[in-house]
């Protein structure tokens, strides 16, 4: 079954629930091994991935995302959309609020973030002027806007490597720089799966204000129970986007730079 179309689950996202004739597989790749359920959903064909494992048991730091995004290339994925938990650095991002992503912040420092590290001498620099698909934006936007579910068009997530929450401090950094919500997984993920020429879209769901702008102590409880109000609505979003989908890519997430020639062409 050749699977074009993918879902990458996070916290309290563990259940492919609205998939038919649902199969698991554990793909093998150059980076270590990923597993994934597929299904159709109205015939089309979903792969999805949860990156914390069944119930949650890796940590964000050690989330093997290389595999992962190389797992759901293998396969035949062309277009991904991922959720996320944040926390909000804004006081007009409530919880329960959806931000459709638009910029990222990579605050990490873990390694395993590039395809391209130096292995036979190849050196690319990936252009992330755009670094979310445009193209999956607009049909995420169009589904929520057709099915009246709020939501806000454009935020900047900045990626920290956790597992812990932040420092106010950290937080009032953050929010100088741009950034608007926080969470532990989304730069890794966004890299990697443009240097792999997939088009990739992130939905994150404000499950709490970050430290030092919450009145209380941060905990992952809380970050679980917002999940687990607004899960099916988002599942719902995310397999009506692709099922909304054109066949045709109008993007340029998979258009690459032609190193020899200093070129960019079509080469996911
Ligand atoms: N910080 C980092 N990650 C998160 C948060 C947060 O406040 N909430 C949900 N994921």
């Amino acid at each position: 079954m050749k699977i074009e179309r993918a879902i990458i689950g996070g916290t309290g996202f563990y259940d492919p629930k609205l998939l038919k004739e649902v199969g698991e597989s554990t793909i093998e790749t150059k980076y270590g091994n990923a597993y994934i359920l597929k299904g159709l959903y109205k015939k089309i064909p979903v792969a999805f991935l949860t990156r914390h494992g069944k119930d949650h048991h890796i940590p964000p730091h050690r989330i093997n995302h290389r595999a992962n995004i190389a797992a759901l290339k293998e396969l035949g994925v062309t277009r991904v959309l991922a959720g996320t938990a944040v926390g909000s650095l804004r006081e007009r991002l409530t919880s329960g609020t959806l931000v459709i992503i638009d910029q990222f912040i990579d605050y990490t420092k873990g390694e395993n973030q590039t395809f391209y590290d130096g292995e036979n001498s190849k050196v690319v620099h990936t252009d992330f002027s755009e670094p979310y698909c445009p193209q999956l934006r607009k049909y995420l936007a169009d589904i929520m806007t057709k099915k009246e579910i709020p939501f806000v068009n454009g935020g900047t997530y900045i990626t920290t490597d956790g597992p812990r929450y932040e420092t106010p401090a950290e937080i009032r950094a953050f929010s100088c720089w741009g950034a608007d919500v926080v969470g532990m997984t989304n730069a890794p993920e966004a890299i990697l799966a443009r240097e792999a020429g997939l088009c990739y879209a992130n939905l994150s769901l404000v499950t709490n204000y970050a430290a030092g702008i919450s009145a209380h102590p941060l905990t992952h409880q809380e970050v679980v129970e917002m999940m687990s109000k607004k899960i099916d609505l988002i599942r719902e979003i995310f397999l009506e986007t692709l099922l909304a989908l054109p066949a045709e890519r109008d993007c340029l997430c998979s258009v690459k730079e032609d190193y020899d020639l200093g070129q960019r062409k079509d080469g996911c």
